[in-house]
C-alpha cells in the first residue's frame, strides 16, 4: 500500500503545533498501524529528520498507551486500541489525518504523545481497596456472587487508555471513573471506602479539567474494551448515595 499521512507536529507543550504530510510506500496489509509509523520514523531518521513521537508500550492492547486520533476518531475505524489496528483497515492511496487526544486535560508532551496523569491522579483519590498486609487470607472467607465477580471483572478490563475522553465533546471521564466506581462498589472488599471513592474520584476529574456527562454516548462506541454506558448511571447513583450519607 502506499499511503499519505497528515500528521500533527508539535515540538513542546507551548509551541504551537502544525498537520506535516509524509508519504509511505510498500506498507503490508498486515502491519499494524504502529508498525506503519515504525517504518515512517526508519525513514525520517535515514533522512536526518527528527522522528515522529507517539506512545505505545505492549502493543497487544493491555496497556492503552497508544493513544491516536485516525481520521478524527479514537483508535482510528475499528473498535480496538491503535496497536491492534491493521492496515488491512485501510486502502491503497488512501490519506490518513493522525493526531493526538483532544482534550484540554490530556495535554500534548510531543507530536502524537499527551500526559494522561490526569487519570493517575484521578485513581489515586480512590481506585483501590485498604487490605491488611501480611498472609494471604484464606480464599473463601469473602464469597463473591458469580454475576458480581463476572461483571467487576468486565469492568476491570478498563485499560485507562482515555478513548473515551478523547471522542467526547465534553472531554468527560465519566466512562472511565464509572468503569472504576462500578468494579469496586460491586465487591466486599470495595464497601468500606465506597462513598468516600466516589466523591473524590468525581471531585479530581472535576478539577483536572474533565468534562461532565451529558448522555451522548461516544465514549462507550469508541471503548476498546467495550465499557458500557450503564456504569456512569452507576456512577451517578452511587454519587447521590454517598452525599445522602453525608461526604
Ligand atoms: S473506559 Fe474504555 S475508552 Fe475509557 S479509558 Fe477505559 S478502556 Fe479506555
Ligand atoms: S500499546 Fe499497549 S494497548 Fe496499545
Amino acid at each position: 500500500m502506499n499511503l499519505t499521512l497528515k500528521i500533527w507536529r508539535q515540538p513542546d507543550p507551548d509551541a504551537e503545533g502544525a498537520v506535516h504530510t509524509y508519504e509511505v510506500s510498500e506498507i503490508s496489509e498486515d502491519m499494524s498501524f504502529l508498525e506503519m509509523l515504525d517504518v515512517l520514523n526508519e525513514d525520517l531518521n535515514a533522512k536526518g529528520e527528527e522522528p515522529i513521537a507517539f506512545d505505545s508500550d505492549c502493543r497487544e492492547g493491555i496497556c492503552g498507551m497508544c493513544s491516536l486520533m485516525i481520521n478524527g476518531s479514537a483508535h482510528g475505524p475499528d473498535v480496538t486500541t491503535t496497536c491492534q489496528l491493521h492496515m488491512r483497515s485501510f486502502s491503497d492511496g488512501e490519506t490518513i489525518t493522525i493526531e493526538p487526544w483532544r482534550s484540554e486535560a490530556f495535554p500534548v508532551v510531543k507530536d502524537l504523545v499527551v500526559d494522561r496523569s490526569s487519570f493517575d491522579r484521578v485513581i489515586q483519590q480512590g481506585g483501590y481497596i485498604s487490605a491488611n498486609t501480611g498472609s494471604a487470607p484464606e480464599a473463601n472467607s469473602v464469597p463473591v456472587g458469580h454475576d458480581k465477580a463476572t461483571r467487576a471483572f468486565n469492568m476491570a478490563t478498563c485499560i485507562g487508555c482515555g478513548a473515551c475522553v478523547a471522542s467526547c465533546p465534553n472531554g468527560s471521564a465519566s466512562l472511565f471513573v464509572g468503569a472504576k466506581v462500578t468494579q469496586l462498589g460491586l465487591l466486599p472488599q470495595g464497601q468500606p471506602e465506597r462513598d468516600s471513592r466516589v466523591v473524590n474520584m468525581v471531585a479530581q476529574a472535576d478539577e483536572e479539567g474533565f468534562g461532565g456527562c451529558t448522555n451522548i454516548g461516544e465514549c462507550a462506541a469508541a471503548c476498546p474494551k467495550e465499557i458500557p454506558l450503564d456504569v456512569i448511571s452507576q456512577l451517578n447513583k452511587d454519587l447521590r448515595t454517598a452525599i445522602r450519607h453525608g461526604y
